[in-house]
């Protein structure tokens, strides 16, 4: 079984069943159709970026400036994605990136993709940010594998609890966002004057935990917009410095990759503070207008930092191809963003696993059409520049 048979079962429906997909099997698309159903504040908040949008359309426009190299004669028949990142065995190396308020996209939120992410084999990233809490999460994510993505506050108090929560409820690997210690400049929200959290959307993580109810003085049920105020009293979090990591160390016990490096000099300061990972992202162009695109900034981290650490890569990732180029330049994994998101829009977790179902699809026929049989296959030879 490999994941391009998908490709002959929608064949065979058409044909035989004469059932289509419900959603386009072109991801490139779906940003189109999920504005469609999406409300005006949810679609502001999930697809623009921020300032003009440069780097976000940077960071796709990378991709096409990479072109696969087609091998002839290699048999492939048997082709496998399965890896194995951080101790975490995964189908195909992909992940669920984390992305908070889910419920902007379906009333379902996290739990939908937890669920879609647990039945494709691949894990799931719980944003600190998120519209469900990490227990609930936990839960819908069953036996599937799950990190946890912390937005490191300043409160230290409430740092440890949230990372003792994610250690009880099962999430083996901890990413540190470092990109958004504070919000970048987001003007498709702020036209609008619209930040869910401070409506108390997308903050379960601060209303369940025994600490940031300390900090309140009536329920956040009661008084969302003080909760909301109080998320964002201790969500800022400018002064952290390359020394805090050792605070943190000691209170994960298992593996941290840092996620929003761009430059080669901060993977190898991440690689001597003693991480075992880093995510070479941008935020998907959501902090820093202007600067580079993901993809770029890809090759010279993971040449700097060879096998010493996890390279894991996110911005731009938008169809099977372009998983191939970004493992083709040295990532061991990446995370898909916006894509999934507009799955969970559409339809649900059934959204979500078709976006799934069909990127690996995709990718899958990439290799075999390119003549490689797995992973260790791809490298930068597998490439051309356009
Ligand atoms: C709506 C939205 C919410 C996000 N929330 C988070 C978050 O809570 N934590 C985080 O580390 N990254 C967050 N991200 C960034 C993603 O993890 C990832 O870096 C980004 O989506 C990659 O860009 P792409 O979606 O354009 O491929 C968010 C992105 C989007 C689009």
């Amino acid at each position: 079984m490999h994941f391009g048979d998908h490709q002959t079962s929608i064949y065979a429906s058409g044909m035989f069943l004469g059932q289509t997909p419900e959603l386009t099997t072109d991801l490139t698309r779906l940003e189109t159709a999920a504005a469609e159903v999406l409300d005006a504040a949810a679609l502001g908040y999930i697809v623009p970026s921020a300032g003009g949008g440069d780097t976000a359309r940077a960071n796709v426009e990378a991709f096409a400036r990479w072109r696969l190299v087609p091998r002839m004669l290699r048999d492939h028949a048997q082709r496998d994605l399965a890896t194995t990142v951080l101790g975490t065995p995964m189908s195909a190396p992909v992940l669920l990136g984390p992305v908070g308020v889910q419920t902007l996209a379906h009333p379902d939120g996290e739990l939908a993709s937890a669920r879609a992410a647990a039945a494709l084999g691949l894990p799931f990233v719980q944003s600190t940010q998120a519209s469900h809490d990490l227990e609930q999460v936990a839960e819908a994510s069953g036996d599937g594998a799950r990190w946890y993505q912390l937005y490191w506050p300043n409160d230290d108090e409430l740092c440890e609890s949230l990372l003792a929560r994610a250690a009880a409820a099962g999430y083996t690997v901890l990413v540190v966002t470092l990109d958004t210690t504070l919000l970048g400049w987001r003007p498709r929200d702020l036209d609008r004057g619209y930040l869910p959290f401070l409506a108390g959307v997308g903050i379960a993580n601060y209303t369940s935990d025994p600490v940031f109810q300390r900090r309140l003085e009536k329920p956040a049920a009661d008084d969302p917009g003080a909760a909301g105020l109080a998320f964002a009293s201790v969500f800022p979090n400018p002064g952290l410095s390359w020394e805090r990591l050792a605070w943190l160390r000691e209170r994960w016990a298992g593996p941290i990759v840092l996620k929003g490096l761009q430059h080669v000099d901060d993977a190898l300061l991440a690689r001597d503070h003693g991480v075992e990972g880093v995510v070479v992202s941008n935020h998907g162009g959501r902090q820093v207008d202007g600067a580079l695109a993901s993809l770029d900034a890809l090759p010279a981290i993971a040449e700097a930092v060879g096998d010493d650490l996890a390279v894991l890569f996110d911005s731009g990732v938008r169809s099977g191809p372009d998983v191939a180029k970004a493992l083709a330049l040295g990532a061991d994994a990446v995370l898909l963003g916006r894509p999934y998101l507009y799955g969970l829009a559409l339809a649900g977790q059934a959204g979500v696993e078709h976006v799934l179902r069909c990127l690996l699809a995709e990718l899958d026929l990439t290799l075999a059409g390119c003549g490689w049989s797995g992973l260790d296959d791809l490298g930068p030879h597998c490439l051309q520049r356009a």
